[in-house]
């Protein structure tokens, strides 16, 4: 089995369906609200164990229901908490969310998010030290980030990098990770990159090996210095929220399988995980994705 060490955010998210998204100073009315769990960490754990990975989160909660309520789902889908604290003081992170149109606005308050620090990274060292991936995004402090990446490095243990939210990152401590997940405002972000560049030029600029995932467009990555296409998954997309973290989560699981494989589920993942609603709603198990992959290049093939 798959051992999966995730060090990153939990989320209460607090989700608005909505016919169109409010402009500026202007109050609309909403169809329909939820409050279902998130956070990029909380995510890509759960989609990891759909997947049938062992997955370890190293993350913090608030003293309050959410946090309580987001461990407690998180403990029962079967995710190992030993690094995951309950802060005695401060509020669990919170996402506030727009669905309009399948596509999503997200405004995220850290709360106890911003605690993770890197010393508890390092105090789940023997954690990540038998990982065979562990997944990182960029919702905790950046120096906990760093401290991942480096202790990944200096395991020898493989970390996807998800620069989500983008900030610009420091070359030097970018080229340790394995790979680097952005979409295409993140690589243009993280790089301080002109965003009408060529992707596929900016792609070139990035220290270290790099994925970079398009929505319903797939994902590309580059082999032997060439940029290579994986072509997404036609889809009805009911909540695009959390299928960034469905495609890094499929990427670790299936990384051992090799890159292209690795990608071609990871984008397939992502499509089924647009389906229903709520960043975790849609996630697949590891029978349902290999199922429906089964059947969709059949069609494909048969065509
Ligand atoms: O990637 C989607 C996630 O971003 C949401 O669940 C929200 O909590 C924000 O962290």
């Amino acid at each position: 089995m798959t051992h999966i060490v995730v060090v990153g955010s939990i989320n209460m998210d607090l989700v608005t369906l909505a016919a169109r998204f409010p402009a500026p100073g202007e109050t609309l009315l909403g169809e329909r609200f939820l409050t279902v769990p998130g956070g990029k960490g909380a995510n890509q754990a759960i989609a990891a164990a759909r997947l049938g990975a062992e997955v370890a989160l190293v993350g913090a909660v608030g003293d309050d229901t959410f946090g309580r309520q987001l461990r407690q789902g998180l403990h029962e889908a079967g995710i190992e908490l030993s690094h995951t604290r309950q802060l005695a003081k401060g509020h669990t992170g919170s996402a506030s969310i727009t669905v309009a149109g399948g596509e999503n606005q997200i405004l995220v308050v850290p709360g106890a998010n911003a605690q993770v620090t890197p010393a508890q990274v390092a105090r789940a060292r023997s954690l990540i030290e038998r990982a065979d991936v562990v997944l990182v995004q960029m919702e905790i402090p950046l120096d906990t980030v760093e401290a991942t990446v480096r202790l990944g490095h200096r395991l020898g243990v493989p970390v996807i990098l998800n620069p989500a939210p983008a900030q610009r990152l420091p070359p030097a401590w970018l080229q340790l990770a394995s790979y680097v997940t952005p979409n295409q405002h993140e690589l243009a972000i993280l790089l301080d990159a002109d965003p009408q560049e060529d992707f596929r030029a900016l792609m070139q600029r990035v220290p270290c090996p790099v994925v970079l995932t398009r929505g319903r467009e797939g994902a590309w990555y580059r082999r032997h210095g060439e940029p290579v296409h994986q072509p997404g998954y036609a889809v009805d997309v009911v909540d695009s929220t959390g299928a960034g973290d469905t495609f890094n989560a499929a990427l670790a699981v299936f990384l051992a399988e090799g890159l292209p494989q690795a990608v071609r589920k990871a984008c397939a993942a992502a499509a089924l995980s647009v389906g229903k609603l709520g960043a975790q709603g849609g996630m697949p198990q590891r029978a349902e994705l290999e199922a429906w992959l089964a059947s969709h290049d059949s069609e494909a093939g048969g065509r």
